[in-house]
């Protein structure tokens, strides 16, 4: 069965890129069914437009609260009947009103890093990379987990993919080279969540 799937997105959108890309080439029986930003106009939006998937911007400026704005983003989402909603470069905290209307459907996150390691509040962009190569770490990568209400990075690691650190990398480099993996585990952790249509035996 072809799997329903709704991005939140924020900026670039090259993870959902990649998604749409599995869906179009067969590599991913899925179908990305509706894209939502919390920012307006980033690229991420015209990707989903050229690919053909409604979407839509939910801001804080046109909502008035961020909550009234993850209350209606939730309520489009799930207008589209989903069953995976993925965060790929999504970049503000959910809240309750959001969870609450997203019932029981999975959600995801791809993040920049080995989680736990390098997670949690302020952890996003480069400042990922920074801290690793700040830390000295030998390796790096990218993690797709669960993600549940009210916390930040810690749910359940559904894939992770892993790179080194060179010698010499900036965090631009580093963050490039995990950006490559990230969109290999996130189209992997997406397939988890198609269902078998025969039975293992
Ligand atoms: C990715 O590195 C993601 O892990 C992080 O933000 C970046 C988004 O990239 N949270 P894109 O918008 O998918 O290109």
């Amino acid at each position: 069965m072809t799997l329903p799937v709704a991005v939140l997105v924020s900026g670039r959108g090259s993870n959902l890129q990649a998604i749409l890309d599995a869906c179009a080439s067969g590599a991913l029986d899925a179908r990305v069914v509706y894209v939502a930003s919390n920012h307006a106009g980033v690229p991420a939006l015209d990707r989903a437009a050229s690919a053909g998937v409604p979407h839509g911007a939910f801001t804080v400026a046109d909502f008035g609260s961020r909550a009234a704005a993850q209350a209606a983003m939730a309520e489009a989402v799930m207008r589209t009947d989903p069953r995976l909603v993925v965060h790929a470069g999504f970049d503000h905290i959910l809240g309750p009103e959001y969870f609450v209307r997203l019932g029981g459907t999975p959600v995801i996150n791809v993040h920049p890093a080995l989680l736990p390691l390098f997670g949690g509040r302020g952890m996003y962009g480069v400042r990922v990379h920074e801290s690793v190569l700040a830390a000295g770490a030998t390796e790096s990568g990218a993690t797709v987990h669960r993600v549940h209400p009210d916390t930040i990075d810690l749910g359940e690691v559904v894939v992770q993919r892993r790179v080194p650190v060179l010698s010499g990398d900036t965090p631009e480099m580093l963050g490039a080279r995990v950006l490559e993996q990230e969109h290999i585990a996130i189209v992997e952790a997406i397939r988890r969540f198609v269902p078998a249509t025969t039975p293992l035996r």
